[in-house]
Formats: structure tokens, sequence, C-alpha cells
């Protein structure tokens, strides 16, 4: 079987930014426990005509002008914010994106783990015919009720992801470590735009299913904590990754210098602490992220604990492929995170509360200042445009 994994990887968010400091202001919250707490420092909220579709198309977007789409084959969508509970959303992407009717696709759902899922059912259709590409996009908006502790843990973005064999970035290794159980930490009911959360006990039940998965990967022969020059988490607040990363330690029975933990999960969350959690997205954000910032990676193995609230939690690794490098949108990606707008706090409000309520019929205005947006729904049917 040839070398598989990821071979081209891009992201997008929103329109708009919301600095925490003005969210600490309102709230009469000490803004050190969002930036030092929490770990992090701005959300982005999206524009009244972006949602979940037009991330995905801004995301994909340029994956698909390097490589074309002759190859591709699945196009596979992670989201837990569907739009639509019957069709898939990555079927707006068609005239969007203008992609091939020879194309599979389907929508994935497990909260933030389904992006893993995509991955690893990408794995399997390309061992079966190694000449298919399949194109994963990852897409999210984070969002929790006003006033609630949930509420500076809001984000949004989405990250699509070429795979194929022989890839240019990160070639998978085959074992992978998996933990489920059915708990109760965080959900959405079909009535609901927001989710309800079980803050504490989603933290607890995190922790325990990385290190129950990363104790199934190593018993099905995994690399060790040595082999690895940085781990990506899945992360909900940037802080959640010294969480886990020390949480792993104690589970493997070795201490760490604080300096040493730091230099391997600190890289992968500079976007996340600016983007918040985009959900599906945050774990290859995370990704984007280390190969930015990172010194030289070429060749060195990464690992990666994809969790998912209700819950499943994934843990696997790759190597870091030679010539990567010259693949990366860094100025790119740090630019379109600048170039966010900052959005008032009583604008965000107003928005938020919006969101709760859309009718069957509507027509937005021109907000966003992005390449794809939702210009109505009449009738209950989503129209999308290319601007
Ligand atoms: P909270 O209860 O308001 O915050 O909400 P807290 O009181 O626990 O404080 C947070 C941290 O800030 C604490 O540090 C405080 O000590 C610190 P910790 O004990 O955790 O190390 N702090 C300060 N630090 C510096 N200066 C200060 C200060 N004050 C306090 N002045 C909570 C926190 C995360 C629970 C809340 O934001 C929440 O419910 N968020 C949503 C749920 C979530 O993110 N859970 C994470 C794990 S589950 C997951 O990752 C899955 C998920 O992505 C969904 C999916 O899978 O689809 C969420």
């Amino acid at each position: 079987m040839p070398p598989i994994g990821i071979h081209d990887i891009a992201f997008a968010t929103t329109h708009y930014v919301l600095d925490l400091d003005e969210l600490a202001r309102y709230r009469r919250v000490d803004p050190a426990k969002y930036h030092l707490g929490l770990g992090q420092d701005t959300m982005s909220f999206p524009a009244v005509d972006e949602d979940i579709v037009t991330m995905a198309a801004t995301a994909a977007a340029p994956i698909l002008q390097r490589h074309g789409s002759d190859k591709l084959r699945t196009l596979l969508l992670a989201t837990e914010t569907g739009v639509d509970q019957s069709k898939a959303a990555a079927l707006y992407l068609h005239p969007l994106l203008d992609l091939p009717s020879t194309t599979r696709i389907v929508e994935l759902k497990q909260a933030c783990y389904s992006g893993t899922a995509a991955l690893q059912f990408a794995a399997g259709l390309i061992s079966r015919d190694p000449t298919e590409q399949v194109l994963i996009i990852a897409t999210d908006i984070a969002r929790y009720d006003l006033d609630s502790p949930g509420e500076p843990t809001q984000g949004a973005a989405a990250v699509a992801m070429l795979v194929t064999a022989e890839p240019a970035m990160l070639q998978l290794d085959s074992p992978s470590g998996v933990y489920s159980d059915d708990v109760m930490d965080f959900w959405r009911p079909n009535h609901r735009t927001t989710a309800l959360v079980d803050g504490k006990l989603s933290i607890s039940t995190y922790l325990d299913a990385t290190s129950r998965a990363w104790t199934d990967y190593r018993a099905r022969g995994g690399r060790g904590l040595d082999d690895f020059r940085a781990f990506c988490y899945h992360l909900p607040y940037t802080a959640m990754a010294r969480k886990a990363h020390d949480n792993l330690l104690r589970t493997v029975g070795v201490e760490w210098e604080p300096e040493r933990v730091t230099a391997a999960i600190e890289d992968s969350t500079r976007y996340n602490r600016l983007v918040g959690n985009s959900y599906t997205a945050s774990l290859y954000l995370g990704f984007i992220s280390l190969l930015d910032h990172a010194p030289d990676l070429t060749g060195q193995p990464v690992a990666f604990f994809s969790y998912g609230s209700g819950c499943v939690c994934e843990c696997f690794s790759g190597t870091v492929q030679p010539g990567y490098r010259q693949h990366l949108r860094t100025a790119d990606n740090k630019e379109r995170i600048a170039a966010r707008t900052p959005i008032s706090y009583f604008r965000y409000r107003a928005m938020h509360s919006d969101r709760a309520r859309y009718p069957s019929n509507l027509t937005f205005d021109q907000d966003t200042g992005g390449p794809y947006r939702l210009t109505e729904i009449i009738d209950n049917k989503r129209t999308y445009q290319k601007v």
C-alpha cells in the first residue's frame, strides 16, 4: 500500500472578530480569566451572510485552484452546525466550487470528532484505489448561550484537506487508538441553535478519553511519547492543550519540564487563540498553526488527539513530509486572521440573538467581505453566491 495522508490543507474563518477584552468588560470578568485561564484572546464571529457553507467554500477554493478536481472522487464534510437535517451541506458547494458531478458527497457528524472519522474513511478509500483523491472539509460555528460560561469559548472556522496517496505534507501512520462512550457532557438538541454543556464534566471526560485513546494507540503498536516533536490536541480553548498534555504525561507516568511541554504544544495553539473553538475544524486549524509557526518539521512525527463530546476520541500520528514548506500558505493565513473586522459587543449580541430565529423567508444584505455569501432563504431554500 502506498503512503497516504494530507497532501494540502487550507482554512477560512469569519468576517468579524470579537475582542475578548470587550466581552470581559461587559461581563465584568477579569480579562486574565480569558487570556490566561482559557488561553483565548479573540474569537471569530460570522457575518449575517456567512455560515458553514460559505466558510467551507472559502477554505476549499485554494486547494481546488492548486490541484484541480480531476482526481476528486469523494467530498466528506464534517460539521455539527448543519444547515439541514437531510441534505448534505457540501452539495451547496457544487455550483460554488464547480465540483465534478462524479463526486460522492456526504456529511458526517459526531461533535468535534467527525473530521477525524472523515480522515480515516478517506485513507480507507484511497488504499482501495490510490489514484482517487478525497477532499475533507471540517466547518463549524461554535455557539453557546449569551452570558453562559461557554460564551468566551465560541469561534468559527473551516479547514479543507486534500487526502491522497504519496502526500506532500503529512503521511499518516496506520495505528490509531480509539475510545468512545455515551456521556452527556455537551450536546445540541435539534430545536436549539446553541449547544448545551456541562463544562466541568466536559473537561474531565475529554481528559479521560484522551488518555484512554492513547492507551489503545500504544496497544496497537503506536509510537512512544518521546518519538514526537509536537502534539496537536482538539482545542475548545487553548489552555485545554496544556491540561491534556499534563494528563497524558501522568497517564504515561513521566514528568516533563514546563518548558518542554510548552515547546511540544504551543505552536499548534497560536491560530486557535485568535479564532476560538471551531469544533470539527479546531484540531486541524491547530495542525496548520503548527506547520506555519514551528521550525522545520521535516521527517518529524506529530501526535493528534481528536475529541468530540458525547463522546468519541481518537489518537493517531503522522510524519511531516520533506518539502512541505513549499506548499504552506503562511503569509495568507496570518493575513486572513489579521484582516477580520472588529465587531462591537452590542452588534455581536444582536446578531447572536437574530441567528436563533431564522424565518423561512429572508434576504440577506451583503455583510461579509469574503468570497462566498448566503444571499437568501426563500421557501426554506438556501441560495449562495460567489461574490
Ligand atoms: P468557567 O466555569 O466560567 O471557568 O468556564 P472557570 O472558573 O473554570 O475558569 C477557567 C479557568 O480560568 C480556570 O483555570 C481558572 O482558574 C482560570 P483551570 O482551573 O481550568 O486551570 N481563571 C483565571 N486565570 C487567570 N486570572 C483570573 C482567572 N479567573 C479564573 N482572574 C468552561 C470554563 C471551559 C467550563 C466554559 O468556558 C465552558 O463550559 N466552555 C464550553 C465547554 C468546553 O469548552 N469544554 C472543554 C472540553 S469538551 C470539548 O472540548 C468538546 C467541545 O469542543 C464540543 C464538541 O466536541 O463538539 C466543547
